[in-house]
């Protein structure tokens, strides 16, 4: 949904959230040219104008949390299973050709998630030891070079969907259906990470 601004958005400098949730993140993402980060960790928070600590909200010491580092690795603890979602959010390079994400387990690669810049194409693939298997690339291309994106994996009992930016963009059946073995995250490729939450 778009909503038109009403007021001097610099003018802007508060969030709040209130009501029956919980809040698991929430990460700023700056148009700030690049190589810079988008939250450089040495400077964080309040380098950036209109995020100056405030009386009454104090710099914390680790927050923002640090942005992930590229290439990134992690374990997924206690596996996947239906249900259970990862949610990554990032900036893709100005020239970007390619990125991946891949859900790993020990003799391979459950889910490659790869898009493509210079093909304009998401390719999905399985890995088993050495060999790939067949290519899926049907489906819209929902990343675009120097855009920020939240990428959401939902993993499903029969398959993985993949939520770009809060649309369904791609389905990808089960190939590798030991799912709890399917442990390991790994993202790489031309793209800055601002938050990955497992
Ligand atoms: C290959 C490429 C791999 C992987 C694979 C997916 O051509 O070298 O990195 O993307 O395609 O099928």
């Amino acid at each position: 949904m778009d909503y038109r601004h009403r007021m001097p958005f610099q003018q802007v400098d508060t969030i709040t959230v209130g009501g029956r949730v919980e809040i698991s993140s929430i990460s700023f993402s700056t148009p700030v040219p690049f190589p810079q980060q988008v939250f450089p960790p040495q400077s964080a928070f309040p380098s950036y104008p209109g995020f100056a600590p405030q009386p009454g909200f104090p710099a914390q010491p680790g927050f923002p949390p640090a942005a992930p580092v590229v290439p990134y690795k992690n374990f997924i603890s206690g596996g996947l299973q239906p249900g259970r979602t990862i949610t990554i959010q990032g900036v893709i390079q100005p020239s970007a050709t390619r990125f991946h994400m891949n859900l790993t387990h020990q003799s391979g690669i459950a889910l490659h998630y790869n898009p493509r810049f210079n093909e304009n194409v998401v390719v999905r693939n399985t890995k088993q030891w050495d060999k790939w298997g067949s290519e899926e690339r049907g489906g819209g291309m929902p990343f675009h070079r120097g855009q920020p994106f939240t990428l959401t994996v939902i993993c499903e009992n029969n398959s993985f969907r993949l939520v770009v930016n809060g649309m369904q963009a791609h389905n990808y059946k089960h190939r590798f259906t030991p799912l709890q073995s399917i442990n390991g995250l790994e993202i790489g490729g031309d793209v800055q990470l601002t938050s990955v939450i497992v």
